[in-house]
């Protein structure tokens, strides 16, 4: 089987971060065509900076990466320093980035790319707000057809929110965008707080990363270290959840997560629940389904199939 050509939406982030490297170290499953930046956990030059560095540290450095979207497309941007430091990589001290930015912006590389590739042949994989996808849906309704799938971190239900009591950060960031992806009829996979929150990275499962005595592997394992903090202070768990490597992980190994095709909404007017995924998991409602949401994985699997593609870098 040929790898999944995939362009990756982020904003790194420490998990995006993972989960970029995870990719890159599994080219027989996957085929990053390119690496697009999004405002989210930090302002967008932020993001593009963090996504070289991490495009360095995996050799990478030939790889397109384009800026998009500096704010969402309705709301003011909110950021989340509180959990990723101030340059939203903090924990390694790594170099600051040498290789340039690719040109044009973010959205029409989005839309070039679904336009000339074959239909149904690209996976779109969000790892923060929607912003850039969403625009892309509106700049040109008729990619929603070309695109093959869009597997995305984002959402909660039984878990609840994290950023609000009720919303996740990635939609509640841009719920005008997430409405308009989960309304496009492009099949969706999402990886909510149901099933991140159950990813955590334990101190056996981190002392695994540094263990490995590569730059990347040391490299996460001072990520991790770092942006758990704020977890493990909120929730008790005994380890930070590792939100977007689920997403590059179902790619890799779709057997390690289990979940519903379910209808899911997302709430767009009030502030009380601003940015809730309000997923009919008992399937209440004539609602159509409309995405996969998973709430269940394999953790062991996920971090043995982690730690084993790290290892590779
Ligand atoms: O709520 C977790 C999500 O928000 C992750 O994608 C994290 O990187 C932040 O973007
Ligand atoms: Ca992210």
């Amino acid at each position: 089987m040929p790898p999944r050509k995939i362009i990756i939406d982020t904003d790194p982030g420490q998990d995006d971060a993972v989960a970029i490297l995870l990719a890159l170290a599994s080219p027989e499953e996957i085929d990053v065509l390119g690496i697009t930046c999004v405002a989210g956990n930090v302002p967008l030059p932020l993001t593009t900076r963090n996504a070289r560095i991490v495009c360095e540290l995996a050799g990478r450095s030939e790889m397109a990466i384009y800026a998009g979207c500096d704010r969402p497309l309705g709301r003011d941007l909110v950021t989340a320093e509180h959990v990723h430091g101030k340059t939203g990589l903090d924990g390694p001290s790594l170099p600051e980035p040498t290789m340039p930015m690719a040109d044009g912006h973010a959205v029409d590389y989005i839309i070039d790319q679904l336009r000339t590739h074959d239909e149904g042949t690209i996976t779109l994989c969000p790892l923060g707000p929607l912003t850039n996808i969403a625009t892309a849906l509106q700049k040109a309704p008729e990619i929603a057809s070309r695109i093959a799938e869009i597997v995305l971190m984002g959402g909660g239900y039984f878990e609840g929110g994290n950023i609000t009591p009720t919303a996740e950060f990635n939609i509640y960031v841009d719920p005008q965008a997430a409405d308009i992806v989960f309304k496009s009829g492009v099949p969706i996979v999402v990886m909510p707080l149901d099933v991140t929150h159950k990813a955590l990275v334990t101190k056996p499962r981190n002392d695994a990363f540094r263990a490995l005595g590569t730059p990347q592997g040391i490299a996460v394992a001072q990520m991790t270290d770092f942006f758990e903090r704020f977890d493990k202070e909120k929730y008790g768990s005994e380890g930070a959840p590792l939100h977007d490597p689920c997403v590059t992980a179902y790619l890799i190994r779709p057997d390690l997560f289990k979940g519903r095709h379910i209808n899911v909404e997302i709430e767009t007017t009030s502030e009380l629940t601003m940015g809730m995924t309000v997923a009919d998991w008992w399937r209440v409602t004539d609602r159509a389904p409309n995405a996969t949401f998973m709430n269940d994985i394999d953790a062991d699997g996920f971090f043995t199939l982690l730690t084993e593609r790290l290892a590779r870098l």
